[in-house]
């Protein structure tokens, strides 16, 4: 766990049953200031259900949230005053222009002076376009311009649900360069859900794991990719004469070497991988043995560590 990190959401012991249903079982982890969490599960997994508790907007069975050391249960009004959210889409009047819409907001939050409209705007790259009209928007600046109204107030916590549905390509680098600027830059701790762990390793810092209604775990980035990659490094090597390459290596000790559909596969341990494929290199060349190409092989990619995580339901990483 980070040093000096100070904690913008706790949650502990979190239970919720709708309906017959047992959704969520005991929900527990803790976000930061300063970083971009993601949270991270398979649909119906029990994310929207466990911010909906987050954010106040529908009760918990059992279980502790804490938003900046106030208790959700205990201090509603204050826990609420840290955090802006969007759950689902963000409410916008179409017919309204974003600046509008900004004010009318702002009436329902303490201390949002005109100034801070600007600010917010500028700092979701909207201020040339503040005084159009919400209708004429695209899906990914009213996004934005969500994002501009939950941070409105300054809340040291920021979470949304799913934001990048629905987004094309540039409009998900947009926000996700506003999260991150949010986070590292102003040290508001920003959750944002997702179904994709492709999307989750472009901005977040750690990610919390739920499947089932409940958390397998959280983990940084790093952690992520070092379990995804493994002890070894692949290679693949093309060549004019694969057997007599073989030959060649064969006696070579500290890596596994074998031909595989014609190309020779070399699996060096990571610690010393770029010494081994250079010497292979070099006596294949040396030799006179035509070099055509030398590639790593791919990797598991961290979506498919998360598949087969969440599918069979909590094997965790060391
Ligand atoms: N009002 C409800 N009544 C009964 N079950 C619900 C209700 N809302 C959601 N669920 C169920 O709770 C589970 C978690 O849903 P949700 O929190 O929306 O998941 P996620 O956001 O991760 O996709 C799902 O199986 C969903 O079908
Ligand atoms: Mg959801």
């Amino acid at each position: 766990m980070p040093e000096n990190k100070k904690v913008a959401l706790k949650i502990e012991g979190l239970n919720k049953t709708l309906g017959k249903r047992h959704i969520l079982h005991d929900i527990a982890f803790e976000a930061y200031e300063g970083e971009v969490f993601g949270f991270l599960g398979p649909n119906g997994a029990g994310k929207t259900t466990t911010i909906k508790c987050a954010v106040g907007l529908i009760s918990m069975d059992s279980g502790k949230i804490e938003i900046e050391g106030k208790d959700v249960n205990k201090d509603f009004e204050g826990a609420m005053a840290n955090v802006g959210g969007i759950v689902e889409n963000p409410e916008m009047y179409k017919y309204l222009t974003a600046r509008q819409n900004l004010e009318q907001y702002a009436r329902m939050r303490d201390g949002v002076t005109p100034e801070r409209i600007e600010e917010v705007a500028k700092i979701v790259g909207l201020s040339n376009r503040i005084d159009e009209k919400v209708g004429k928007y695209s899906l990914g600046m009213r996004q934005r311009i969500g994002v501009a109204q939950a941070i409105l107030h300054k809340p040291k916590l920021l979470i949304l649900d799913e934001p990048t549905n629905g987004l094309d390509p540039a409009g998900i680098k947009e926000l996700r360069d506003i999260l991150k600027h949010l986070a590292h830059e102003e040290g508001v701790c920003v959750i944002v859900s997702s179904h994709l762990m492709s999307e989750m390793e472009l901005m977040c810092d750690r990610v919390g794991i739920i499947a089932n209604g409940s958390m397998l775990g959280v983990y940084t980035l790093e952690e992520m990719i070092s379990s995804s990659n493994g002890a070894t490094t692949d290679y693949l090597i093309k060549c004019s004469d694969v057997n007599r390459a073989y030959e060649l290596l064969e006696n070579d000790e500290g890596y596994e070497k074998k031909i595989v559909n014609e190309e020779l596969e070399i699996v060096a341990p990571n610690e010393n991988a770029h010494e081994i494929i250079s010497a292979v290199n070099r006596k294949i060349i040396l030799a006179d043995i035509g070099l055509y190409e030398v590639t790593k092989r791919e990797k598991k990619k961290l979506e498919e560590v998360f598949i087969e995580m969440t599918a069979n339901g909590g094997d965790q990483i060391e």
